[in-house]
């Protein structure tokens, strides 16, 4: 099966045009109309470089620009119906730009390739998902903060191995997420920063023999400084891997308070309640309230972290330059920029709405012999034991209290005393968790005040 007609943008030498199956393989018009903006931006900035410098005349390039123009707007209303022979968006626009203004438009190509062209819109379209990253994250890191205020010096149980640890202030936990986030900002920022150099002009592969201001366009579309390396400039995708890594990074994030959100809401935990709004029922338990939303932001990873690897995979080998397997990183990039958006906007409004349940977190904060640690410590300072044998004196306790069926703070003087005749009733004092939780004031610790610190330096970073 042919289609009749050879290509009118390649087809010089053809004699017959691509089998249908060819077309399907072939054309990305499907999924790269969404580079639409971003090409007509890279043509407008292409056909102005053009004139300024001679090559094209003032009238054509007004004609190119204007018409450009006119083709973004029928994209953008729904006019423009596009056409699979023509692969892609960028012959796609450029077929339309013919059939408004006629021949001038055949004069855009000058200097320029399809490689270069596809390169300068990519990075566009994936600077401007670094910039929604950034202002994603920066929103749930707001939640986070808000969270942490209100409960500041909550206390809730720390867990290492998933097993009671030490008490730990609910705020100094929300803040743990502040940070990670905040690292996921910095990792966007500076991938948007690396990436912000102009491919255009770059042409096919070796630049070109007219006189172009490659300064001139990288400056027009925003870009920091051209590319320096025509070759590594239509062969690299570093910028969409290191943005799926990044995405991946910060998926991963999500998922780790999305595990914490599906455990804690649980009937055996009761930390959070979620609110109705990002829950949903049962339709046969009607005493359920799923956790969905939390499950769901648990499983995006699996697929960002596909595309990541999935492209990784694609470019790994590729000879210099361009090759045709790169047209497989848009659809990759979309959807994990696309899931990504979504998970962040989803942990938002979940972050903002769950209601931490301040008796439940500090009923399980006691449980747990969560002091034995401050117990321990308590028997260096005042008895000033080795902490091995505090820590064997100290477990001792834990075992007696664990054979009576009390904590910590119920066990007898007398009892204690039998373990380590030194123990003085000042112990009491440390086996609480307030005071456990107050105790903690190294930098970087859960004591409330160092909590409040810590959330007022990144308010104030989050406002400035
Ligand atoms: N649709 C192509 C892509 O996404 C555009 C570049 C095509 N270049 C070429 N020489 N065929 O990669």
């Amino acid at each position: 099966m042919t289609s009749k007609t050879a290509n009118s943008m390649w087809g010089g030498r053809f004699a017959e045009g691509p089998d249908a199956i060819m077309q399907a393989i072939n054309a990305s018009i499907a999924f790269d109309q969404r580079l639409y903006a971003q090409d007509i931006a890279g043509s407008r900035a292409h056909a102005a470089m053009l004139a300024a410098t001679g090559i094209l005349t003032n009238k054509d390039a007004e004609a190119i620009g204007e018409g450009l123009l006119t083709v973004l707007s029928e994209i953008e209303t729904g006019k423009l119906q596009f056409r699979t022979d023509l692969e892609d968006i960028h012959m796609n626009v450029e077929a339309r730009l013919k059939d408004i203004i006629g021949a001038p438009a055949g004069r855009l190509h000058t200097a320029r390739s399809r490689n270069d062209q596809v390169a300068v819109d990519f990075r566009l379209w994936v600077r401007d998902q670094c910039d929604a990253a950034i202002a994603g994250i920066t929103a749930l890191m707001g939640a986070f903060l808000a969270q942490a205020e209100a409960g500041a010096d909550w206390v809730m149980p720390g867990f290492t191995h998933l097993q009671t640890a030490q008490p730990v202030t609910w705020g100094h936990h929300m803040m743990a997420y502040v940070e990670m986030l905040a690292r996921d900002r910095g990792r966007f920022a500076d991938a948007r920063a690396r990436m912000n150099e102009c491919p255009l002009g770059a042409a096919a592969l070796a630049g070109t023999s007219f006189p172009i201001d490659r300064h001139m366009t990288a400056k027009a579309l925003g870009f920091d400084r051209p590319t320096a390396n025509s070759l590594d400039s239509v062969s690299d995708r570093d910028f969409a891997l290191e943005f799926l890594s990044a995405s991946a990074m910060c998926a991963m994030h999500l998922s780790r308070f999305a595990e914490e959100l599906v455990i804690w809401s649980t009937a055996q935990f009761r930390f959070v309640t979620l609110s109705d709004k990002w829950t949903t029922g049962s339709s046969i338990m009607p005493q359920k309230k799923n956790p969905d939303a939390a499950e769901l932001l648990r499983a995006k990873l699996g697929r960002i972290m596909g595309a990541t690897v999935a492209l990784f995979t694609v470019m790994k080998g590729l000879p210099l330059t361009y090759s045709k397997d790169m047209q497989e990183d848009k659809e990759q990039v979309f959807d994990a920029a696309d899931t990504l958006m979504l998970a962040l906007a989803a942990m938002t409004g979940m972050v903002g709405d769950m209601t931490a349940n301040r008796a439940a977190l500090a009923a399980a904060a006691g449980s747990g012999f969560s002091t034995a640690t401050d117990l321990a410590d308590w028997l260096v300072r005042a008895l000033n034991l080795p902490f091995r044998e505090a820590h064997h004196v100290t477990g001792t306790l834990v075992a007696l209290a664990e054979s009576k069926g009390c904590d910590l703070p119920d066990l007898h003087l007398a009892d204690m005393q039998n373990v380590h005749a030194g123990i003085t009733k000042d112990v009491f004092a440390v086996l609480g968790v307030v005071n456990s939780v107050n105790s903690r004031l190294s930098y970087g610790g859960t004591a409330p005040v160092r909590v409040r610190e810590q959330i007022a330096r990144w308010k104030a970073a989050l406002a400035g």
